[in-house]
């Protein structure tokens, strides 16, 4: 089996390039740049391909011979020079079409929980408007919404582990929005899964446990041996702030603020319909510690 992935480099797709080749899948590599490229692991099943979402060439060019692709790029943070529609939306759309006329068997999206094209939320509407345009007419269409992801690499991990590692943490409202982490493992096992054997439609897939943010930095201090201080921060202050902020700088919006702050919730957990274990919270978090720098 060969599959191609889009943003190759994300740490998703770093993960997922890794179990590909464990299992003996042959992945084309899609990034954007040749810095990219470079943090690409290197291996006889992975071949690195540099794409542009503009030149729908490049794009023939990563699917050849794979059966379906993986579309990871897209953006929570939007720059200065980067938007919504353009990295989650039009990116989306460009692969769409390509896996339409490379007449793949499945494109694989990797969406968010809170995704729809009716929302109020920037993020969370371009991630609902990607996922139309992922489900298309053909090839099958698989979403897979997840929460916040736990892995090495992760923008969720990072704050964590940071946190932990200070022994005190300003958290967004205090840390009391509820969150239902994925083991990052866990999706790109879902994905394989995916590829080998498309199911379409939209798949809701988080991890086995729900836990408020600041229980969450306080298990992980506490695997540290540390003990924890949390400070609260007013979240309408810190959207006042980050409405400034990201005019001036770019950076978080109140927008991104928002989607921190939601409360994760599934419908129905699709673990058991794509065929994976989710790996215990516990487990995710004391692999997450290991790697820590913290000794
Ligand atoms: N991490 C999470 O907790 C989480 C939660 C829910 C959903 N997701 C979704 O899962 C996917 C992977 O997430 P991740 O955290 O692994 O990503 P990541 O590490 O932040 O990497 C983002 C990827 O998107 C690419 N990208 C950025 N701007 C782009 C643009 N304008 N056009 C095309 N590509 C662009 C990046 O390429 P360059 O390096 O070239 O910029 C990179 O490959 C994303 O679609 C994300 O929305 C993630």
């Amino acid at each position: 089996m060969r599959i191609a992935v889009t943003g190759a480099n994300s740490s998703v797709g770093l993960r997922l390039l890794e179990q590909a080749a464990n299992a003996g899948i042959a992945v084309n590599a899609g990034v954007r740049s040749e810095r990219a490229l470079r943090s690409l692991p290197t291996h006889d099943l992975i071949s690195p391909r540099i794409i542009s979402y503009q030149e729908p060439d490049s794009l023939d060019a990563l699917l050849d011979e794979c059966g379906s692709v993986v579309h990871l790029a897209g953006i929570l943070i939007p720059g200065k020079h980067t938007s919504y529609r353009e990295a989650n939306v039009d990116a989306t759309a460009a692969v769409a079409d390509a896996a339409r006329h490379g007449k793949l068997k499945s494109l694989v999206f990797v969406s968010v929980l809170g995704a729809s094209p009716a929302s109020a939320n920037p993020y969370f509407r371009s991630k609902g408007e990607a996922e139309l345009v992922a489900a298309g007419d053909a090839p099958a269409g698989v979403i897979i919404r997840t929460p916040i992801l736990l892995g090495p690499g992760s923008a969720g991990s990072a704050a964590l582990l940071a946190a932990a590692e200070r022994g005190k943490a300003s958290l967004l409202g205090g840390g009391k929005y509820v969150l239902q982490p994925l083991d990052v493992d866990d999706l790109c096992a879902a994905i394989l899964a995916a590829c080998r054997n498309p199911e379409a439609g939209v798949h809701e897939l988080a991890g086995p446990e729900r836990i408020a943010y600041r229980e969450l930095v306080g298990r992980a201090a506490e695997l540290l041996g540390k003990s924890i201080r949390i400070r609260g921060i007013p979240i309408l202050a810190a959207k006042l702030g980050a409405a400034l902020t990201s005019r001036l700088r770019g950076g978080i919006t109140p927008a991104v603020i928002d989607v921190i702050t939601t409360d994760e919730a599934v419908h129905e957990n699709a673990d058991k319909a794509l065929g994976i274990t989710l790996t215990p919270l516990k487990t995710t978090l004391a692999r997450l510690m290991e790697k820590s720098p913290h000794e």
